[in-house]
């Protein structure tokens, strides 16, 4: 029978950050077993309480590093044949009362290789089976997901509200067309943070770019019409420093941001250095931030001593910005993302 209030779950992140992504879940609920690593990026516990209790305390305290999570209502045992997926479609129909009347989509991953089928063809043969409960398929904006891992052994199913499962995308793995155009791989971190942070790009105004060699986040804001000052004692690539709409400041961060006398509707900010001198500087080009404006950028993290560097970070940031939130994005390496707010925009207007 299927058992509704699942205690199984998996859960994505970044094989650099998985165990802080593991003990994030422990935290949230403590007495959770972790059952194995079923890819070097997919975990699977059984959780100290149900599903819903892990959904709540991340909506209270949202992880960094957990990518993504979605429950297992329904464990398949699997042979790597074509007969896979008519035992997929068979025992399934046990989850499909789970499924409400919102539009669904099914989310297929295949861990490993040497599957002789493909994620469309599991999408396929089972989103038919759910629909037949009356609920539309929609891929791209589901409300409803069901969620099927195939290991080499078995497959895991279940059903989430999508906004629970921390990410629309399966696994939370996010990915982008390449632009032609393309200046640097960068360019999707950025483009990854503004859709999960929810941040709109300033069409007019002044953008600065902290770090910007050789320009790929440059790219991306004056692809929405706003100036840029791109500071980086590095070259941008030549359609840059062709482009009116950039003044590359040929210097450190440290150094410029002194001098540095206007207003800036957004400050990004991707400079390969440690993530509390990075904080500390981010703080003084804070100063100069809109009071409606925003703020991105990404904080380098070392291999040992990580929650406490990034922790040291966080409170550098939060004397001069407010944070609005943290994670480590499908695009990022050994390195998390976080948005801001200019700290004025929540002043009262008297400035009291
Ligand atoms: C990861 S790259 C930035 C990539 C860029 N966001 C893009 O999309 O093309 C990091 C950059 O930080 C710059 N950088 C490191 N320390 C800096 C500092 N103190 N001031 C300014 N730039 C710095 C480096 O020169 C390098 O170009």
């Amino acid at each position: 029978m299927t058992d509704l209030v699942t205690h199984e779950v998996l859960f994505t992140a970044h094989t650099d950050g998985r165990d802080l992504a593991l003990s994030e879940i422990e935290v949230a609920l403590p007495g959770t077993v972790h059952r194995g690593w079923l890819a070097p990026d997919v975990g699977w516990v059984t959780l100290a309480g149900g599903w819903p209790d892990l959904v709540t305390r991340f909506t209270q305290r949202p992880p960094i590093f957990c990518r993504h999570i979605c429950p297992a209502h329904v464990r398949i045992p699997l042979v790597q044949a074509d007969g896979d997926l008519d035992a997929l479609v068979c025992e399934s129909g046990s989850l499909a009362g789970l499924l409400g009347p919102e539009p669904f989509s099914v989310q297929t991953r295949l861990l490993g290789s040497g599957w002789p089928y493909g994620p469309f063809d599991v999408n396929t043969r089972l989103a038919e089976v759910f629909a037949r409960r009356g609920a539309p398929v929609d891929v791209r904006h589901p409300v409803q997901v069901v969620s099927v891992v195939l290991a080499p052994d078995e497959a895991f199913l279940g059903v989430s509200r999508a906004i629970d499962n921390l990410s629309d995308w399966a696994g939370g793995a996010r990915r982008f067309r390449r632009d032609p155009d393309q200046i640097s791989r960068a360019e999707f971190k950025l483009l990854e943070a503004l859709e999960v942070f929810a941040l709109d790009p300033p069409a007019e105004g002044l953008v600065l770019d902290l770090g910007a060699a050789p320009g790929g986040w440059t790219r991306v804001m004056r692809s929405f019409g706003a100036a840029v000052v791109a500071v980086d004692p590095a070259d941008l690539a030549p359609a840059l420093a062709r482009d009116p709409g950039v003044r590359h400041v040929r210097a450190l961060a440290q150094d410029y941001l002194p001098t540095e006398q206007q207003r800036f509707s957004a400050i990004v900010n991707d400079m390969r250095m440690d993530a509390r001198d990075s904080a500390r500087l981010m703080g003084m080009a804070a100063q100069s931030l809109d009071p409606v404006g925003w703020a991105v950028m990404t904080l380098k993290l070392p291999k040992e001593r990580t929650a406490q560097v990034l922790s040291a970070a966080l409170t550098l940031l939060r004397r001069h910005t407010v944070v609005t939130g943290v994670r480590q994005l499908f695009h990022n390496r050994s390195e998390v993302t976080v948005a801001m707010r200019s700290r004025s925009a929540c002043r009262p207007a008297n400035g009291g």
